[in-house]
Formats: structure tokens, C-alpha cells, sequence
């Protein structure tokens, strides 16, 4: 534990530039589609983040080829020999991430089973798998759940079907969309999840030959095909790091340009931002104007100084304010005046972090009720979901240990933004989503050390 701690000396305003690369929740999945096709995928702009090196690691185990390709990020996954692993072997990646449970459906179709460990990821809930096993069931798979893992088959081969989602669940959709593409016959799933890393798969899916179409009302029809060929594919931007990155800018009255973040997929978050008083400029606009590379384009996020606004805002599924937006926008919030309230609707148990803010000075009350907005699942169900937020606050030094990914980029904001030195303990969790942030951070003028 004592080398994996951060001294981070705050008070100084982040300022200048950063780049983003291909979304940590789309890249791992286009790695996994890359099971079902039967010619090599190249996939850019893929960043150095913990998830993916897991996802390499059970690609190889399970036969795929992944090298380097010439441009920095890009990674060639060639499944020619796609072969069964050993439980033994695949276990060694139990815990690490929660992107393992997508492997059902490519390797059922792969190899007619496939083993799947424990699932790890954040603990922000308890995160069940249950709409994952119904789904796989209806395709006609076997699922069994045993002590090492889960074993799936499918004897009679996977069918096309028809299901509705209880909750449009991110990882569900994912589950439906990589089973389906090559089932026999149509799926019709209800009640889909929409987010953009989920219509890029789409995308990717459609390169590869997948029949698809994203109806409206979150209906998404499926027509399974035999083969699937590989992709070649440039991943949408990572929008939960460009926020974290902005929330960064706002907290500690600095100055953020991150390249490489999208408009269009962030205007919920672009709103909330401007409404909090934070101000933003869309820099692609310089493209070719300044001699600027299309490459270089972003958005550049900054305090204009003064106080900062409360706000009332409620997390849900896209075309919402994304969950992981969360964390590091109230970590802003902790600055602004009066009382901004946060209903959290998506995760149950996405508020734990408030304590180590409070220990640093913020007021902040978490409540059982559903705040500010529309009743939702987790009302009367004895879950602290919705945040009141009492500022501005002056936060001071504290030691913080990191609890979860996002939770934990706030941590590192709220110590950049306090007075004095802070000790954040258990940093390299952050690496599982932010890549390299600890040269972005020097590249920001933030003051911190391993010490
Ligand atoms: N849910 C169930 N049963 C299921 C699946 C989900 O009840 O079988 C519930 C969950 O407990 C949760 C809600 O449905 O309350 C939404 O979960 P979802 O399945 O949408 O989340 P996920 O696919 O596990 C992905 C991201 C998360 C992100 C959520 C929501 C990845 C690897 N993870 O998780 O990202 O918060 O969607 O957008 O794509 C992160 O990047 O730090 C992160 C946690």
C-alpha cells in the first residue's frame, strides 16, 4: 500500500493541455467483438488503461493474436486460432474487471462453451448479472453457476429471441448485441440501453457484417448472420475522462483544454457545466483555421472566476447526466453557493465518497429519499442515493484512501483543489480508466509525487 500513495500538494489551478483517447467502456467491447469475426481487427487509439490489458490478456488466453500495430494506440487482434482456455488459467483474471462476463456469447458461438470467473470492476453496488443470465437462457444457452465461475454451453446453438430489459442496463444490451449478431434468426430487444459507446459497437458490428437497427423507444432489432469478418475502427472519445478533466478545471479554478473530447456525445454533461458557471469552448472550430489538425480538436473547459452556481441534477442512462459524471462534478459543487442536490439513479450505492470530501471540509448530507427530481427504483429501499451539497467550502488537506475508479479521480480533484498536502492511498485503482494521469496531471502544472 505505502508505494502505491500520492502527495498531492493542491491549491495551484490546473492549466493546460491534455489529449483523450478511444472510451475506456467502448474499447474493451470492440476487443471482445473481435472473437466473431474469422479475418484480423485493428482497433485505434486505444489508451494504456489497466481494463485493457485484462481484456488482452483473456483475448490471448483464448487463442487471439494481439499485437501493436504502426500508429501509437493501435492494436491488431487476429482470431484465427481461437481455442478453450483452462479455468485454471482464465482465473487468474477473477476480480480484475467486469468485462469478462461479454465473452458468453462470442465464445459460445466460438467453441460452444465458455467459462467466465468471478467478475470484479468498482464496488459501487452490488451489480448483479442477472438480466446478462436471463438473456443468455433465452438465446438457449446452459448456464451454470458454480463456485470457480460460470460454464455456459449451447447444444442446440443460439436462437434469436425476443427480450425486454427491466432496467436499459449498459453491459445487458452489450450481452444481447454480441449473442445476437450470430444467432440464428431475429432478436428484438426492449428497453435497450442507448449510450454512444453502445451505438459505436453497433458500428463495429455493422463493419463487420452484423445486421442491425436501433429502433426508437430503445427498441434494437437483430438479424443474426453465419459469418462475421474483422474491423477496422476508431473509437469514440472518452467522454467520462474529458469530464472528469473538466470538473478538474472548475474545482481548482484552472484551465483545461482536453483534445480529443466530442461535443455532441458531452451536452448533457456541457450543460450541467455551463449552468454551474464553468465555461467551455469547442476547439475543433480552430480546425484548419489555425492550421490545427482535425486530431488536435477538443474542448477547452475553464473558471472564469467569481462564484460558481448550485445546481439540481439527477444521473440516469443516455441521454441523461451519465453516473460517471458524477463523482467529479460534485467535487465542483463542494465550490459553488448554496445548496446543490444530486439524485443518483443508476447505481445504489454511488455516494460513499462524500465521507472523504466532508473530511476535508465539504458539507455534504446523503439522504434515502429521491431528491429534486422523479421518483426512482431505489426510493424507500433504504439506499443513500440522493447528495445534498451545502458551499462553497474551503476543503484542506486530508488522507484519502481511494474506494472505486471514479470515486477516486474525485479524490485526486478534491486534494488538488485543498489547501496543503494530501496522501491519497491506493492512486494506481485510477489507472484502470485514466491513462498515464500522472503525466497529465505534471502536464497540468499539478504538484504531486510519489513520495
Ligand atoms: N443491473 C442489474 N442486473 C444486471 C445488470 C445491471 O440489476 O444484470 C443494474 C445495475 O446494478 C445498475 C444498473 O443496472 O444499477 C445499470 O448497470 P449497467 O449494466 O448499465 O452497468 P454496467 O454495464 O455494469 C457500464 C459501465 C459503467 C457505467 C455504467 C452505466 C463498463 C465496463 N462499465 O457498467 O462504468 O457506470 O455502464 O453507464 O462499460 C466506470 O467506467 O467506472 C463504470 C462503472
Amino acid at each position: 500500500m505505502t508505494d502505491d500513495v500520492l502527495a498531492v500538494h493542491g491549491g495551484t489551478p490546473l492549466q493546460g493541455q491534455i489529449r483523450v483517447r478511444g472510451a475506456k467502456n467502448l474499447v474493451s467491447k470492440a476487443m471482445v467483438a473481435t472473437l466473431l469475426g474469422d479475418t484480423p481487427s485493428r482497433l485505434f487509439d486505444v489508451p494504456r488503461i489497466r481494463d485493457v490489458e485484462v481484456v488482452t490478456g483473456l483475448l490471448e488466453l483464448h487463442g487471439v493474436k494481439v499485437t501493436r500495430g504502426d500508429d501509437d494506440g493501435e492494436l491488431v487482434f487476429d482470431p484465427a486460432n481461437v481455442e478453450s482456455a483452462s479455468t485454471d488459467e482464465i482465473n487468474v483474471h477473477a476480480g480484475s474487471s467486469r468485462i469478462p462476463i461479454l465473452f458468453c456469447g462470442p465464445l459460445l458461438h466460438r467453441l460452444g462453451h465458455a467459462f467466465i470467473p468471478d467478475l470484479g470492476g468498482c464496488h459501487i453496488g452490488p451489480r448483479p448479472i442477472d438480466f446478462h443470465i436471463q438473456a443468455l437462457r433465452q438465446f438457449g444457452a446452459i448456464v451454470d453457476k458454480l463456485p470457480d465461475g460460470m460454464h455456459l454451453t449451447a447444444p442446440n446453438g443460439l436462437h434469436g429471441t425476443k427480450l425486454e430489459l427491466p432496467y436499459p442496463s449498459v453491459g445487458a444490451t452489450e450481452q444481447v448485441l454480441l449473442t445476437a449478431v450470430m444467432a440464428e434468426g431475429v432478436t428484438e430487444l426492449r428497453n435497450a440501453a442507448v449510450e454512444p459507446e453502445i451505438i459505436d459497437l453497433i458500428c463495429i458490428l455493422q463493419k463487420m457484417g452484423a445486421i442491425i437497427t436501433v429502433h426508437t423507444d430503445r427498441v434494437i432489432e437483430i438479424h443474426g448472420v453465419k459469418r462475421l469478418r474483422g474491423y477496422t475502427h476508431k473509437p469514440i472519445p472518452d467522454r467520462i475522462e474529458a469530464a472528469s478533466w473538466a470538473a478538474a478545471a472548475l474545482a481548482t479554478r484552472g484551465e483545461i483544454e482536453v483534445l480529443g473530447a466530442g461535443q455532441a456525445d458531452m451536452m448533457t454533461f456541457l450543460n450541467v457545466f455551463r449552468s454551474v458557471g464553468g465555461e467551455f469552448e469547442i476547439t475543433d472550430a480552430r480546425v484548419g483555421r489555425e492550421g490545427v489538425s482535425a486530431q488536435e480538436g477538443g474542448i477547452r473547459f475553464w473558471h472564469p472566476g467569481g462564484e460558481l452556481n448550485a445546481v439540481a441534477l439527477e444521473t440516469d442512462v443516455h441521454p441523461g447526466f451519465m453516473t460517471d459524471w458524477q463523482q467529479p462534478l460534485v467535487v465542483a459543487l463542494t465550490q459553488a453557493r448554496g445548496l446543490s442536490i444530486v439524485h443518483e439513479t443508476v447505481y445504489e450505492q454511488r455516494l460513499g465518497y462524500t465521507d472523504a470530501l466532508n473530511s476535508m471540509g465539504a458539507t455534504i448530507q446523503v439522504y434515502r429519499d429521491c431528491l429534486g427530481g422523479t421518483p426512482c427504483r431505489f426510493g424507500r429501499r433504504n439506499f443513500k442515493h440522493s447528495a445534498v451539497i451545502a458551499g462553497p467550502s474551503k476543503l484542506h488537506a486530508a488522507d484519502l484512501v481511494i474506494p472505486d475508479l471514479r470515486a477516486g479521480f474525485s479524490h485526486l480533484i478534491a486534494a488538488l483543489a485543498a489547501e496543503g498536502t494530501s496522501r491519497v492511498y491506493g492512486v494506481d485503482l485510477i489507472n484502470r480508466g485514466y491513462e498515464d494521469f500522472e503525466t497529465k496531471l505534471a502536464q497540468l502544472g499539478a504538484r504531486v509525487e510519489r513520495p
